[in-house]
């Protein structure tokens, strides 16, 4: 079986990703593991093959042994910690992204798939696709993502590393980040404590159900080793069909049988109003596209909330 690595593996995504290819590949990941980081340290416990390290240094000795496919999804994430500390967000999206591509040119690492954002879009576009403006973003984080893609795109034209970037939306689903909206929902709706939604419920997200996620990402790690279209291509990734964060709360409460209060606020100068992804270039590459209904998702993550919540 072909080797990959995943950094971020006890991520979010990078958990459901190596559920869904256990079995198929030789699986390694790699993630900081830091003790404050419950959900992380939780997942670590349900998975097989993890080693404690840091991009930013240790862990690159690794890449000596030549995975086939190198999965990047170790990052700082969330767009409201990027306003208040920025460096960190250039240490790990940028920085450490650098080393990771250095050393993938120095050991002979010839496939990366990595993880991008919808936050690289400018505001105020309705749909997004690859070739929409990115010229400016409204946070940081989104800046260091765009960052990455631009520094990958010259690796690749330059040190023969082949890479595919994938621009996510809204990711949820069971074992979902404490600090994503999804699960702030859950938590305070159990709790009969208010949740806050943005500009009088009018803020509108492609919410994408990770299962389709970690479904295009195991078609992509085949198609980039036999059918690669050219050195570097990034891709969207999202359901296509945005609904309201307002509709989406109420989703979850629906389903958990409750009531939510809510509390509105004004928005955050650093979130976009809408993201709405066009996925033609994705489907067309690898013949499926995001499918799972945001009723079903908020469904599938509830049920899971409801037996673990990281506890
Ligand atoms: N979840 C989403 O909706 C979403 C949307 C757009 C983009 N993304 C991107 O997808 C990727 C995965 O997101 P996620 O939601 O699973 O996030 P996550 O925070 O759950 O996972 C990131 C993982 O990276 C690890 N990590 C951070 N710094 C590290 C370091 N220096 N060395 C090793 N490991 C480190 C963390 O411990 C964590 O487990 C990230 O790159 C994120 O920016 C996610």
């Amino acid at each position: 079986m072909s080797l990959i690595y995943i950094t971020g593996g006890a991520g979010f995504i990078g958990f459901q990703l190596q559920k869904h290819l256990e079995g198929k590949y030789d699986l390694m990941a790699i993630d900081l593991l830091a003790k404050n980081n419950v959900a992380t340290n939780y997942r670590s416990r349900n998975l097989n093959n993890i080693i404690q390290g840091d991009i930013k240094s240790s862990f690159l000795d690794v890449l000596k042994e030549k995975p086939k496919v190198l999965i990047h999804l170790a990052a700082e994430t969330g767009i409201a910690g990027s306003l208040v500390n920025p460096s960190k967000y250039f240490e790990t999206n940028v920085q450490a992204t650098f080393n990771l591509i250095e050393q993938c040119k120095n050991n002979g690492v010839k496939y990366l798939i990595y993880a991008s954002s919808s936050s690289v879009y400018s505001s105020n576009q309705e749909i997004m696709s690859e070739d929409s403006n990115t010229s400016k973003q409204l946070s940081f984080y989104g800046t260091s993502k765009k960052m990455s893609e631009v520094m990958i795109e010259n690796y690749c034209a330059q040190f023969g590393i082949t890479a595919i970037g994938l621009r996510f939306f809204t990711v949820y689903g069971s074992w979902t980040r404490p600090d994503m909206a999804a699960y702030k929902f859950m938590n305070n709706i159990e709790n009969n404590k208010p949740i806050t939604i943005y500009n009088q419920g009018n803020v509108y997200r492609d919410f994408t159900h990770v299962s389709d996620v970690v479904k295009a990402i195991e078609l992509l790690i085949e198609k980039i080793q036999n059918e690669p279209i050219g050195a570097h291509q990034l891709f969207n990734i999202g359901l296509g069909a945005p609904i309201s964060v307002l509709q989406y709360a109420h989703l979850i409460a629906d389903y958990m049988k409750k009531e939510p209060i809510i509390n509105f606020a004004s928005l955050p100068i650093n979130e976009l109003v809408s993201t709405y992804s066009n996925s033609c270039k994705l489907e067309q590459y690898i013949q499926f596209k995001p499918t799972c209904k945001a009723e079903d998702g908020v469904n599938e993550m509830v049920e899971w909330f409801k037996k673990y919540k990281y506890e």
